[in-house]
């Protein structure tokens, strides 16, 4: 199937033709504070159908559900006090929390691959916001990316990965956050599933407890961390500190490299900044990318548990 995607912008006519599409079963990629999403009406088969297609996705990969406040989420899954205390800390934000799916919901069961659970999130990025209002219906929408390669964080990542395949993007510009949504799973104890945009340590605070970690090979919770991910046409190498010939370095601190994630060493700058390296890194070449050493801590975990994806082996 082709289409010509229509770049919209963030404005009456842009949402207005976003939701439209939505409605009619289009697809639509959408700045959110994390990444761009790939959109698509939640309740209608033929569009999730079409999100996994348009990605090049497996089927058994669950998709996250993005919602305007809380009081839609409670329609779509059970809400245990946990839930409670987290969203009315960090929602809207970069939080995606999985909990037991309820009947009936009308979602389509592709969007949670036939699991009891669904991953829900409120994003907080005004457009986001905005396009979720003038929908008025529970939008699916995974990273805008096709399935394994980098996470978009520009229109224009989306439009170099998905154009033609897509309805259409709507432009928000760059994304602040830079790294996808922390993934907690809320169905036994608390569990981190996928690091991200909100640090750990910051969860566990709320929580006043620490998170269970999901590990590697751990069946089911989430399918989607395949290990290799995220993934640069070239090969890479982490933690390095002395680079060899003909590597590009991808640095972090107050060093000489090809590009710099944070000349600072400031961990939310190099977030916003991993993916729009990345892509630029990927677009220069192939020759080899060593990357310096990140910091295991607050946003580290989520920039280190992107970077382990991308230099793992491919098959
Ligand atoms: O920041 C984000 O979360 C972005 C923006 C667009 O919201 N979305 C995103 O979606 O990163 P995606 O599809 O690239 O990653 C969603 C992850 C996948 O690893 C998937 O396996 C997991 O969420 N997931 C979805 N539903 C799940 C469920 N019911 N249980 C466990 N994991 C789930
Ligand atoms: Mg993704």
């Amino acid at each position: 199937m082709s289409h010509s995607t229509k770049m919209l912008t963030a404005e009456d006519a842009g949402y207005d033709t976003a939701a439209r599409l939505l409605q009619d079963g289009g697809l639509v990629a959408f700045p959110t504070e994390t990444v761009y999403g790939l959109g698509g009406d939640a309740r209608n088969d033929r569009a999730v159908a079409r999100i996994f297609e348009a990605k090049g996705r497996p089927r058994f990969n669950p998709l996250i559900v993005h919602v305007p406040d809380v009081e839609t989420a409670r329609r779509y899954v059970a809400w245990p006090d946990a839930a409670n205390r987290l969203a009315s800390a960090f929602w809207p934000g970069p939080l995606t929390l999985v909990l037991p799916l309820k009947p009936d919901t009308g979602l389509s069961p592709l969007v949670t691959a036939d699991l009891p659970t669904l991953a829900i999130r409120v994003p907080a990025h005004p457009v986001a916001r905005q396009l979720l209002k003038r929908f008025d219906g529970p939008v699916a929408a995974p990273s805008a990316n096709p399935s394994g390669r980098i996470s978009p964080t520009e229109a224009a990542h989306v439009a170099a990965g998905l154009s033609g395949r897509i309805e259409a993007i709507l432009d928000g510009g760059p994304c602040e956050v830079g790294v996808e949504s922390t993934i907690l799973g809320l169905t036994d104890g608390p569990t981190l599933l996928r690091p991200g945009g909100l640090p750990r340590e910051v969860l566990e605070q709320a929580l006043r407890q620490p998170l269970a970690t999901h590990g590697q090979g751990d069946p089911l919770t989430a399918p989607g961390q395949m290990t290799s991910h995220y993934a640069p046409g070239a090969p890479m190498r982490l933690s390095v500190t002395d680079p060899a010939p003909g590597e590009r370095l991808l640095g972090f601190g107050p060093i000489e490299c090809t590009l710099n994630l944070s000349y600072a060493g400031d961990l939310t700058e190099a977030a916003a900044n991993l993916f729009h390296h990345l892509h630029a890194l990927d677009a220069q070449g192939d020759s080899p990318i060593a990357v310096s050493p990140i910091p295991q801590t607050g946003l580290g975990l989520a920039i280190n548990d992107r970077l382990n994806r991308a230099a793992a082996p491919r098959d």
